[in-house]
């Protein structure tokens, strides 16, 4: 699909942050090693879709497709691993990978209760995105020729689960699968805010904590200390009215 060859649009305008990701070894291996994980965690859910689906055609492709996730996720941690092993430094990154989305997007993943109409658009729509962006990355990554043969494969393999996925909901879900993909894009759309809003509100709520730390708890200090200095130290007479014993503990 020349499309997806391409990358998706608002990858493309994003072109030169993904320049400045993988343009730095440091970053490009956690990246790689960040997919590692999205891919192996992808595969293992869509064997559990493999175990539910009452469709032994589904299990069939499901089963297939999981395997090649869990090859993708070994393919990503060997090449991270690779680069990790030829650093002789670890400098501590302003951001952990990328500020952008990740690769595939199979983290927002979820099977159980799932009937297979809505998890083969879930499925078409991030295979789709992943497709795209493994398309840009593997421009990225044209200094690395193991790294861009390893996102090559992969791409394959993504446009290949894009497309399966797509035929299946039209088998099973004839007269309502244009929906579905809609309706995946929407969730998909809304995951992608809460992940947004959620980073934001942890950004104002570390900001506001520590604007209060430095202009509200100085004050308090200070009139802390200043009353610690004015209390007499050392021992100090009991009043003659006080009637407890003093064998009393309290
Ligand atoms: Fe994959
Ligand atoms: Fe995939």
């Amino acid at each position: 699909m020349p499309g997806v060859a391409r990358g998706a649009q608002l990858d493309r305008l994003m072109r030169p942050v993904h320049r400045w990701v993988w343009g730095d070894v440091d970053r490009r291996l956690r990246k790689l090693l960040t997919f590692a994980d999205v891919e192996t965690d992808g595969g293992r859910d869509i064997l559990r879709a493999a175990e539910v689906t009452p469709d032994p055609l589904l299990r069939r492709l499901y089963l297939e497709h999981a395997i090649d996730e869990l090859h993708h996720g070994d393919l990503f941690r060997d090449r991270g691993a690779a680069l990790l092993r030829g650093r002789h430094t670890h400098r501590r990154l302003l951001f952990n990978g990328n500020p952008l989305p990740g690769g595939h997007g199979l983290d927002d993943l979820s099977i159980d209760g799932e009937p297979d109409h809505r998890l083969l658009a879930f499925l078409h729509v991030a295979e789709k995105a992943a497709a795209g962006r493994f398309a840009i990355y593997r421009e990225m990554v044209d200094d690395d020729p193991e790294t861009r043969a390893i996102f090559e494969e992969i791409l394959r393999d993504e446009v290949f689960h894009m497309n399966y996925t797509y035929k299946q909901l039209t088998r099973i879900s004839p007269q309502a699968y244009r929906r579905h993909v809609w309706h995946a894009r929407g969730r998909r759309l809304w995951n992608r805010y809460l992940r947004v809003a959620a980073a934001v509100a942890a950004l104002i709520g570390n900001t506001l904590l520590t604007a209060m730390y430095f202009v509200l708890l100085p004050p308090f200090a200070y009139l802390a200390k200043r009353d610690a200095r004015r209390e007499p130290t050392g021992w100090m007479p009991t009043s003659r009215t006080r009637h407890t014993t003093p064998r009393s503990q309290y």
